[in-house]
């Protein structure tokens, strides 16, 4: 099971008749996911559209454009369960993100808010020190289109939740879920690759630290093509009920 499929479910085994919005859903893994849990509709939210087309055509799955920063454009409690997996930190207010997933659940309704903590990303390589100096400085960068990024976000979601609370939307916790999945794969768009991608983009305002970072990347993928290979990244969840 995936980091998709541990969302779903997490959001619920059985969403027979649900009304379920994913918040924030790229291509839509996590969408995917929970229709097989057999919801009503799943409301796909993204400022991009950049929805995978089985799911545009899939009638169960209502796409919409939409920019988080200005609240989710949902009715008032319409919602029985949110998701939100890897979003808020590219958010101006991750709390008023939450106040609006509150806004939008009706009472007992489920948010699932998961994130990976990036400052926990694992590399296999032939320079331990070098891995540790390119993570520190990916963590430290905002990376990803959005201008914004916090690499230790995953371990500050229950923080996040309580913010929550203070600012008048409050949840009650039911679960925290923590996990590592192993990818052993260094082919060209496997997630190692493009997480490896990021971290060669975040040294590349610096000329000698970028051409190591090159050569730490063809490391990476000697290791790979040996079977030595092996990245994987802290994902926290949180499971909320709206109070
Ligand atoms: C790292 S991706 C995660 C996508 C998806 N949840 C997943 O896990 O595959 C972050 C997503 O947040 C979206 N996003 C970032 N800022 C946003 C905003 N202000 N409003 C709506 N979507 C936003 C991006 O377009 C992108 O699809």
């Amino acid at each position: 099971m995936g980091r998709h499929e541990r969302v779903a479910a997490l959001a619920g085994e059985d969403l027979t008749g649900l009304e379920v919005a994913d918040l924030g859903c790229g291509p839509g893994r996590t969408v995917r996911a929970l229709l097989a849990a057999g919801p009503a509709r799943v409301h796909a939210l993204d400022r991009s559209s950049d929805l995978d087309d089985d799911l545009l055509v899939d009638a169960r799955v209502r796409s919409r454009l939409a920019d988080l920063d200005e609240g989710v454009p949902l009715a008032g409690t319409s919602l029985d369960v949110a998701v939100s997996l890897n979003v808020v930190e590219h958010l101006a207010s991750p709390v008023d993100h939450l106040v609006g997933c509150h806004r939008v659940l009706r009472p007992g309704g489920r948010l699932v808010l998961a994130h990976s903590d990036w400052d926990t990303a694992l590399f296999t390589s032939s320079d331990d020190a070098l891995t540790r100096e390119l993570v520190d400085r990916f963590t430290a960068a905002a990376h990803g289109p959005s201008p914004r990024s916090d690499g230790f976000m995953g371990r500050k979601l229950l923080a996040l939740a309580d913010a929550a609370g203070a600012a008048g939307a409050p949840f009650a916790l039911r679960d925290v879920d923590v996990w590592a999945d192993p990818h052993r794969r260094f082919d060209d768009g496997s997630v190692a690759w493009k997480v490896a991608t990021a971290v060669l983009a975040a040294a590349a305002d610096d000329p000698a630290l970028a051409a190591r970072a090159a050569g730490w990347v063809e490391d990476l993928r000697a290791l790979a093509d040996a079977g030595q290979f092996l990245f994987a990244v802290t994902d926290v969840a949180v499971v909320l009920e709206r109070v």
